[in-house]
């Protein structure tokens, strides 16, 4: 269970920052390209966002004419009512919920695509298995599991420097691309990223992984 108060600011600053995140924007282009090859094949599927926070993510899935449900689960009512104002309007087929994506508020056995989209690493690393098997118990038998995730240089577990520099240096890539991409950054998106440097740095909020730790 996230224990947690809001995540950063708030709904409007995450969004924000994630329109100038060309990291980001390539992971739910990929997200939706796997997921969308999937849904091609399908008629009346049903969809699963766990930690579905503003619905960048399954916004793109929603869309598609095959889905017939689309379901966002978020543990912060802040997000629930962001992303219900963005999108309901739009897609019919789509609900946000509140409940946490550890123990989520839906039938097991149903979902033909479970997403999990920067959700594994908002998850505290002792009950990251629970994630895991949350989305296998909710996914139907010959569904999907998406699992799209930030992966940070690789580094020893539980020597804390070194998850903080390979926090770091995934921002400064990050801020590098982003630089790359757009004239200006508005400072309340950079402050917004130092924010979340830190909760990497201080071990709240954010529990990022590397694809294989170093021993
Ligand atoms: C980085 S955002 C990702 C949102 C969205 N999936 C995306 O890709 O844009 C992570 C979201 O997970 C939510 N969250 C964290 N722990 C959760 C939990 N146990 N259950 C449901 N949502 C959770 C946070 O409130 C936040 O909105």
């Amino acid at each position: 269970m996230n224990d947690q108060p809001g995540y950063l600011d708030g709904p409007l600053a995450y969004h924000t920052q994630e329109l100038y995140r060309p990291d980001e924007e390539k992971m739910f282009e990929y997200t939706s390209l796997v997921a969308r090859r999937f849904l091609d094949t399908l008629s009346e599927a049903m969809v699963l966002d766990l930690c579905s926070g503003t619905g960048l993510s399954i916004e793109r899935l929603a869309c598609h004419p095959a889905v017939s449900c689309a379901t966002g689960i978020e543990i912060d009512p802040g997000y629930v009512s962001f992303a219900s104002d963005r999108l309901l309007g739009a897609y019919p087929n789509l609900t946000f919920r509140l409940g946490d994506a550890l123990d989520p508020p839906v039938p097991r056995n149903s979902w033909d695509i479970v997403v999990l989209s920067s959700a594994y690493h908002h998850v505290r690393n002792e009950n990251k298995a629970q994630l895991l098997e949350a989305a296998s118990s909710a996914v139907k038998g010959a569904g999907l599991v998406i699992i799209a995730e930030n992966i940070i240089p690789r580094h020893r577990p539980k020597v804390l420097e070194e998850y903080s520099s390979a926090i770091k240096a995934f921002y400064v890539a990050v801020l590098s691309s982003m630089m790359d991409r757009f004239d200006a950054i508005p400072q309340s998106v950079r402050t917004t990223i130092q924010r979340i440097v830190r909760y990497g740095e201080d071990g709240e909020f954010e529990y990022k992984v590397a694809s294989r730790c170093a021993s």
